[in-house]
């Protein structure tokens, strides 16, 4: 809001906001004497609604939630089907789908939470980062609803949004800071969350994502020929697949970044890995062009386990840099590690950070499933998280000055300090795919 020129009715509402913020934030007494001193009797607390856009990829999500974090309504429209028939996403397409089912998802989403337009107290929206035709449609939208309703806006960053979403559902377990792993079809990031708009990334994907190489690898690997994987992205299909595994180590993947002490990551040698390995199956088994070769499941559980490894490797190292006395980056609080994004929803990945957190007697949470992947719940609960830090800070009337951000980082970065650390692990090894033991108990299986 810096240096922007409000209009008077804007400057109105946005006292009136404050007010109601403050009023929503204060303890009972205090906004018993608020009430009292305006002399009116306030039986209960006021609840504020942000509407949250989210179309930063291939989802159109558009969701209310409230102050509780309670939600009213989360319509989502995805394009998944369309794109897996291509083979990838194609932008302009994005942009099209975007276009033609946005607003009818914002008025499905009214009518599911029984709410009309000015009962809004702000419009929360994806800005950044993501596929630049595709934010312009939601951030285009935002800004028409909020000029024609006179309400606020909230830019919001995606990565953050999935990093606070678990927050929504246990706001009293999960305080500031926490350690936040966020892996996704586009980003892997570990960063320590302090606030919104108060990240520090402490180490990142140098190539691909891990969702980017499930769903080229799964593509590869020809999954999609399977009817009961045709409509599922590529890491859902490879979890069920890994599921019928009878010799999860039949293939060997390498681990990425073992000489590097810091906290980044790699996936492509994995990918690049996968496919010559999938193509040396295929000759071997002569299998058809339209085929799959016959151990697959046992390749899908050999995969995540080697994802998993090198996420937990690099989630260890992030731990205990927290954790050193001479960080001491938790604070007083205690030590908390949230995992997020579109590949939270996997068992198998989530369960070994989970043990590993576990070895540092470290809390793990990760959102519920259906707000793990890409929604509009968690860019209205991003709204919501801007508010209770900070409401006048946040709210936005200058609507033409907020634009998209293709690529945009995070406040603050550790990385170099991380990586000057050199810190050594003594791992924790992965849980055993078949047996969920840890790998040492496992027993030998014939390729
Ligand atoms: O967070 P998200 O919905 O979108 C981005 O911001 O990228 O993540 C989508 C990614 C996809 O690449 C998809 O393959 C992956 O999440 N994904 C999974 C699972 N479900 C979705 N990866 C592994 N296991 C899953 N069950
Ligand atoms: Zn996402």
């Amino acid at each position: 809001m810096c240096g922007i020129t409000i209009s008077k009715s804007d400057r109105i509402i946005y006292r009136r906001f404050a007010f109601v913020m403050a009023y929503h934030l204060s303890s009972a007494p205090v906004r018993f004497r608020f009430a009292a001193g305006l002399g009116l009797l306030v039986p209960r607390r006021r609840l504020s609604y942000v509407l949250g856009i989210e179309t930063s990829c291939d989802d159109t999500g558009i969701a209310i939630v409230d102050t509780d974090g309670r939600v009213h309504s989360n319509v989502l429209y995805s394009q998944q089907e369309f794109h897996t028939r291509y083979g990838g996403i194609i932008p302009p397409r994005a942009q099209d789908l975007h276009r033609a089912r946005i607003e009818d998802a914002y008025n499905r989403c009214l009518v599911e939470a029984d709410l009309r337009p000015e009962q809004l107290t702000a419009i929360a929206v994806t800005n950044r980062p993501g596929l630049p035709l595709s934010l312009l449609v939601g951030l285009r939208f935002a800004r028409h609803l909020a000029r024609k309703l006179q309400k606020p806006l909230l830019p919001v960053h995606h990565m953050e949004a999935h990093a606070l979403q678990a927050r929504m559902e246990n706001i009293s377990a999960i305080s500031f800071p926490f350690l936040c792993l966020l892996i996704s079809g586009g980003h892997c990031q570990l960063a320590l969350v302090r606030g919104p708009g108060r990240l520090t990334l402490l180490g990142q994907t140098l190539d691909d994502a891990p969702g980017e190489a499930f769903d080229k690898i799964a593509r590869r690997l020809r999954l999609y020929v399977l009817p009961q994987y045709r409509a599922w992205n590529g890491g859902q299909a490879i979890e069920h697949a890994a599921q019928s595994a009878v010799c999860p180590d039949a293939y060997d993947f390498p681990l990425p970044l073992a000489q590097q002490r810091n906290c980044n990551f790699s996936f492509a040698g994995i990918k690049n890995n996968s496919f010559r390995a999938i193509r040396a199956r295929e000759r071997l088994e002569q299998t058809p062009p339209d085929g799959i070769i016959s151990n697959y499941s046992d390749f899908c559980a050999g995969l995540l386990q080697a994802v998993s490894r090198h996420l937990m490797h690099r989630t260890q190292r992030a731990l205990e840099y927290c954790l050193r006395t001479e960080n001491g980056l938790f604070g007083d609080a205690s030590p908390t590690l949230v995992v997020s994004g579109g590949v939270a929803n996997n068992d198998v990945i989530y369960r070994n950070i989970e043990h590993l957190a576990g070895q540092y007697n470290c809390r793990s949470y990760r959102p519920f499933k259906r707000y793990c992947s890409d929604n509009g719940v968690m860019i209205a609960w991003h709204g919501i998280e801007q508010l209770l830090a900070n409401s006048a800070k946040h709210l936005r009337f200058d609507y033409h000055n907020i634009d998209i951000q293709g690529s945009a980082g995070f406040k603050d970065s550790s990385v170099e300090d991380v990586t000057r650390s050199a810190i050594k692990c003594k791992w924790i090894k992965p849980l055993d795919h078949l047996r969920g033991r840890a790998t040492a108990e496992a027993g030998h299986c014939d390729a």
